[in-house]
């Protein structure tokens, strides 16, 4: 019988990497310094991710991005990307090197599944993704879909798939 939530509700990590691999999760999760935008653009004004993710002087996140996104401005509350002391980097990786990095303590910032979890199902940033405005499509599974997804992979134990 299938979980809550169908066939992306089956314990793996495949359904996740679906919704990682996507420009609405890998331009801030980018493999370089920076932002992109859109389909994995360039962002203008070039902005870099400086000592704390959230940009400095006059490319810092907050001076445009704001709480609340509207149809031409994405925004959530602490828009910023990943430190570069734990980068996060999605793009170009395998399903088993994604699954290692976010569950690994080392490099995700020391959350235990619970967090982990309730970062994905909570984190204001992951939901943007579904509700980016005008021309950004959304990641390729519903929102609610990648919810039972992510409840039905940590009660099975977060496994990652083999290399
Ligand atoms: C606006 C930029 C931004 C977007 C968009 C974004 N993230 Fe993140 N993400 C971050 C930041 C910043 C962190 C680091 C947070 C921290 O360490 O507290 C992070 C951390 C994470 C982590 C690590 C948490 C852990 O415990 O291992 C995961 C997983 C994650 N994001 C998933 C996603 C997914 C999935 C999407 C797309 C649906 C997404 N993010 C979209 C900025 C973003
Ligand atoms: C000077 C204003 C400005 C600053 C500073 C700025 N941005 Fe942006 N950002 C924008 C605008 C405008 C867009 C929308 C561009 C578009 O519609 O293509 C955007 C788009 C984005 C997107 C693309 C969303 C998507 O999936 O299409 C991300 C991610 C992003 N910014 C992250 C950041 C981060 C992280 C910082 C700080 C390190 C930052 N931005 C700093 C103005 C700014």
């Amino acid at each position: 019988m299938l979980a809550p939530g169908g066939a992306a509700a089956d314990g793996t990590f495949r359904p996740h990497y679906d919704v990682f691999a996507h420009p609405r999760c890998t331009n801030c999760h980018a493999a370089g310094d920076g932002p992109l935008r859109r389909d994995g653009r360039p962002h203008l004004p070039p902005a870099q991710r400086g000592p704390e993710g959230a940009g400095s002087g006059a490319t810092t996140c907050a001076n445009c991005h704001r709480e609340a996104a509207t149809p031409v401005m994405p925004g959530a509350p602490n828009w910023k990307m990943p430190s570069p002391e734990r980068p996060m980097m999605f793009s170009g990786r395998s399903a088993a090197a994604i699954c290692r990095q976010i569950t690994d303590p080392a490099q995700n910032g020391g959350r235990d599944a619970e967090a982990l979890g309730r970062h994905l199902v909570e984190d204001p940033l992951v939901a943007w993704a579904w509700n980016a405005g005008t021309g950004r499509a959304p990641p390729p599974l519903a929102r609610e879909a990648f919810v039972a997804a992510a409840i039905a992979w940590i009660r099975a134990g977060s496994p990652c798939p083999p290399d």
